[in-house]
This record gives C-alpha cells, sequence and structure tokens, in this order.
C-alpha cells in the first residue's frame, strides 16, 4: 500500500486539523436585496468540526505545545456543552493527548454522544450552584481535575489570549485576503468574545473606521445586562470573560431565542444556509440593526456552527411554539449603545 503522507504534495491534507480554515465568504442578496447595501458572511461552519471552534481549539492547543505550557502527552480538561469541547476532542486524537470534558444536565444528549464517539471522557455535573445554574459547578469539578489528574492543564478559554489571536491570525486574516474592498461594519455574536476581538483586531488595521456590533442574547450578563432565561448554546454568557474589553466594541444588539429562530430560518429559506441558532441570532441582529446604518454600506459577518446540532431547539416547531407562548410581551429588540 502506498501512504502518502506529505502534505505538501498536492492537494492532500497530512491530517483533519489541517482542513480546518479556509472557510469561503458569501454573500447575502437573497436576505438582504437592497441596491446599497451588501452583507457578506464567512461561513465558518464548513470546518471540518462542525464550527469555528475548530480554530480556536487547534490554536490554543498548538501554541500551548509550542511554547511548553502543554506538556506532551498532557490531559486536557475544558468546561463546554458544545462546539470547543467537539474541537478539542477532534484535535486531541490527532496529538495523542487525552481530554476530559466537563458538561451538566443541559448539554444536549448528542453532543454528548459525539464528545464519547471522538474519545473524549465526559465529566458530567449534576449540581446546580449557588445562582441555579451549573457554571461554577462545572468550574469547580475543572479545579478539582487539575489537582486529580496528573500533567492536566486546563484550557480555559475565556481567559485564554490564544482565544482571540486564533482568529487574528486565522479567520480574520483570510477575510482581509478574500475581500477585494474595505467594509464598513462588522458584527459577530458572542461569548468568550474571543472571536469578535480577534477578528476586530485584525480588520481595524485594514479598515480603521470600522464599526464593531457585538450580537448577545436576552439574559446574557456579559454587557451588564440582568441574567434571564436562554436556551440556545453557543451565544450568550453567564460570566465575564477575562478576555472581555468593551472598549473595543461600538454597540451590543441582544436578541431573543425567538428572534434568533426566525432568523435561522429564513436564511435556510431565504439563503439554503442550514446554520445553528447564533447563526439565527446575527441575522436577526442585522435586520434590526440596519435602519441605524448610512448607506451605501458594506457589512461583514461570520456564521459560527451548522444546523444539525440544532433540530431541536431553533428548527424544531414544537420548542418555537412554547417559546412563543411564554412570550408576554414583543420580543425584546433592544440595541444599546456605546458600551
Ligand atoms: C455557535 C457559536 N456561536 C458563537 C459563539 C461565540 O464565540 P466566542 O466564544 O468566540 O465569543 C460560540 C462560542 O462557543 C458558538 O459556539
Amino acid at each position: 500500500m502506498i501512504t502518502d503522507t506529505t502534505a505538501e504534495s498536492g492537494e492532500v491534507k497530512s491530517s483533519i486539523l489541517d482542513c480546518v480554515g479556509n472557510t469561503p465568504l458569501v454573500s447575502l442578496d437573497r436576505l438582504f436585496p437592497e441596491k446599497e447595501l451588501q452583507v457578506i458572511s464567512k461561513l465558518e461552519l464548513m470546518n471540518p468540526g462542525g464550527s469555528m471552534k475548530d480554530r480556536t481549539a487547534r490554536y490554543m492547543i498548538e501554541q500551548g505545545i509550542e511554547n511548553g505550557t502543554i506538556p506532551h502527552g498532557a490531559h486536557l480538561i475544558e468546561s463546554s456543552s458544545g462546539n470547543l469541547g467537539i474541537a478539542i476532542a477532534m484535535a486531541c486524537r490527532i496529538l495523542g493527548l487525552s481530554f476530559t470534558c466537563v458538561v451538566d444536565p443541559k448539554t444536549t444528549e448528542t453532543n454528548v454522544r459525539i464528545l464519547r464517539q471522538l474519545g473524549a471522557t465526559v465529566e458530567m455535573v449534576q449540581e446546580p450552584d449557588e445562582n441555579g445554574g451549573y457554571l461554577q459547578s462545572r468550574i469547580r469539578r475543572v479545579k478539582e481535575l487539575l489537582h486529580k489528574i496528573p500533567d492536566s492543564y486546563w484550557i480555559n478559554q475565556y481567559a485564554n489570549e490564544n482565544n482571540w489571536k486564533a482568529h487574528y491570525n486565522g479567520t480574520a486574516t483570510e477575510m482581509v485576503r478574500q475581500l477585494n474592498r474595505s467594509v464598513d461594519v462588522f458584527f459577530a455574536a458572542v461569548s468568550t468574545t474571543g472571536s469578535l476581538l480577534g477578528c476586530t483586531r485584525k480588520l481595524r488595521e485594514h479598515f480603521p473606521s470600522i464599526r464593531v456590533i457585538a450580537v448577545d442574547a436576552v439574559g446574557s450578563i456579559l454587557f451588564g445586562g440582568p441574567p434571564g432565561k436562554r436556551e440556545i448554546p453557543g451565544i450568550g454568557s453567564s460570566r465575564v470573560p477575562e478576555l472581555l474589553s468593551p472598549e473595543e466594541i461600538d454597540d451590543v444588539v441582544y436578541v431573543s431565542d425567538l428572534e434568533a429562530s426566525w432568523g435561522c430560518r429564513e436564511l435556510l429559506e431565504k439563503e439554503g444556509i442550514f446554520a445553528g441558532g447564533s447563526s439565527g441570532s446575527i441575522v436577526a441582529a442585522i435586520q434590526k440593526y440596519l435602519p441605524a446604518l448610512p448607506r451605501p454600506c458594506r457589512i461583514l459577518t461570520l456564521f459560527p456552527d451548522r444546523g444539525d446540532r440544532y433540530l431541536d431547539l431553533v428548527y424544531n416547531d414544537d420548542w418555537v411554539k412554547q417559546l412563543s407562548d411564554e412570550k408576554t410581551d414583543e420580543p425584546q429588540l433592544m440595541v444599546r449603545e456605546r458600551v
């Protein structure tokens, strides 16, 4: 049998990790047909593990190995209920590392199964913390495991500087290369804020007057809003990330779960793009924000993940109906100026 292991030879990649990145930009002309407007999205959902977190995982691990903070043969630990956990598990398969993913009962059954298929040990916390959520319980469990497991290393995506650098050196560097002229506004969904900040820092080097809009979930406390129930994973946070740098963000648009679902369905209907909840939030946020933007206007965004893992949420009519029934007033069309 002839095995070609040289990545340089033609189009043969040396592993699935080398398939991360180089995602396309698409113009959403059917969803946003207005003449003086163009909305361009980077399809990060085309990464091999299913999300933009493939980039973050790969970069944080490879840099950690290179600078010696992740020892060879280390046991990685991270608290994640979805995309990052799956991306780390995929990378660990290739890099010969072990991985324990700390999850909670709100993590979907599908994601737990994918994590296990990829060889991760899944550690499920059961006890809600003092705030009624699971975030603090998960962090406590991570710290216990760090003491218990030799050569263990906590990725800590909320504080890891290589989180935003993955997007500065990857996602946004590609976008600048792919664009044929400047853009006026950048929208990104936020949780750790790593992708928004990494892209913003690179984009501002090339387009200094670009306006940066964070898309957050109603009920997320990232920018000081009141905590509330939210069901769509990926977007929003129940803690303030160490990485957050609010002075670099011009505005925040809040999107409810219901609006995100409408956004996802419109994106699928008009553009045939089957994307996850936060992509729907971005579509809804752009629609809300459009009246405040000058014309002509060129908007750039990214769609973080695929729709498959959201069939029981945003694409489930019963889930949507339940949200609509619970809704007592109009969806919160909040836009907050200058955080
Ligand atoms: C689907 C999805 N959208 C948006 C985000 C937000 O990205 P970041 O953590 O870089 O702010 C995440 C992060 O996990 C995600 O999984």
